[in-house]
């Protein structure tokens, strides 16, 4: 009898329980009545307080289209991995103990960055285990694509898109604030899908004058308003040269705002004296059904992790690379984030049509 244990870590994102039910229908295939699939409650959390229950093939049933993840999630942050929980119990050595003690074969981690990096620790420790890409961030290094990430793009495209009736209407500046603190994949694929006059991400630091001047250009040329799609992370020229002390202390000399949005809004406000609103679709991003293009990645992801299991392969991620479906060690994405290159073809081609990136 083969035993897999299985777990959602980190922020959640839709097609988590379609790429579940990917690696079970896999593995049931492979192995019929004799496998077992244990699932662990709330990431890693519940691997390493034993928190766990045995999975049925009905769970698997009807949970293609549905978002979320059946097994709950929670941040375990890896810097504190090594850190004794408040009762002293070493996290590392009991997620360890619990993946013996139920005689596991083989552990299968959904997770984005931080949950890979700990997954890359376990499989050091010695355990096998398989990782699989998820984040609506589209940050993971060594796949081309995560499975939510699409869904994302969709519900924020589609923010954005709402967003053009009612600007054009009042002939206002709006921001429409994408997630994505570090990477800007998901504000620069929404804001392209949706037209957004202006996107602006964390790898571009943006000059505000830049901004201002793509916003005014457009009010000369007679278009009554201007949608700017911005990252949660993005970050003008002046700031992207301060160090993470330097900016905490001059954002707590200056006008505190709930986001960079917000900021932006009043920067513009001040020295264009237009009106302009912000929009947050915050974590409506990481709700609701997975879009087909998500069932149909999760399902091929999920197979094949079912795939490595049989064939004995572990410690690695199964991937995305050209459109194939691939492998690649877990040692060699830890701790690595897949930013957009300001140079990447895509961004050439955005600023072709008239996209301002405050560059
Ligand atoms: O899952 C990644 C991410 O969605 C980021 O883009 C976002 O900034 C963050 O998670 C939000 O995290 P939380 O759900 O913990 O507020």
């Amino acid at each position: 009898m083969k035993r897999i244990g299985m777990l959602t870590s980190g922020g959640d994102c839709q097609a988590l329980n379609a790429t579940m039910r990917g690696i079970a229908k896999g593995l049931y295939t492979i192995y019929g009545d004799d496998v077992e699939i244990v699932g662990f409650e709330d990431g890693y959390r519940g691997m390493i307080y034993a928190d766990y229950h045995i999975m049925q093939p009905s769970d698997f049933s009807g949970i293609l289209t549905i978002g979320g993840t059946m097994l709950g999630t929670s941040r375990t942050p890896f810097k504190y991995l090594d850190q004794p929980d408040e009762n002293g119990l070493d996290k590392v050595a009991s997620m360890v103990h619990t993946y013996k003690k139920l005689k596991l074969d083989a552990l299968c981690v959904l997770g984005g960055n931080g949950s890979l990096k700990t997954a890359n620790r376990l499989a050091q420790e010695g355990l096998n285990v398989i990782g699989l890409p998820k984040t609506i961030d589209n940050d993971t290094w060594g796949t081309d694509v995560t499975f939510g990430f699409q869904s994302a793009v969709e519900i924020a495209a589609k923010a954005i898109d709402d967003i053009h009736t009612t600007a054009a209407s009042h002939g206002r500046v709006f921001i429409v604030e994408v997630m994505g603190h570090k990477v800007g994949w998901l504000t620069l694929h929404a804001g392209i899908a949706a037209g957004a006059d202006i996107i602006l991400i964390p790898e571009i630091p943006y000059d505000i004058d830049k901004v201002l001047k793509a916003i005014e250009e457009r009010n000369k040329s007679g278009k009554r308003f201007s949608i700017l799609a911005v990252a949660e992370g993005a970050v003008s020229r002046e700031d992207a040269q301060l160090g993470k002390k330097e900016l905490k202390k001059k954002k707590e000399k200056g006008p505190v705002y709930p986001s960079v949005a917000y900021e932006l809004a009043a920067k513009i406000g001040e020295r264009l004296g237009s009106e302009v609103r912000v929009t947050v679709p915050g974590h409506t991003q990481r709700g609701g059904a997975p879009c087909p293009y998500d069932r149909v990645l999760s399902t091929r992801l999920g197979a094949e992790a079912a795939r490595l299991i049989e064939k004995g392969k572990f410690g690695v991620m199964v991937s995305v690379k050209n459109q194939e479906i691939s492998n690649v060690p877990l040692e060699e994405i830890a701790g690595k984030l897949k930013y957009v290159d300001p140079k990447a073809d895509i961004i050439r081609e955005a600023k072709l049509v008239g996209i301002c990136f405050g560059d």
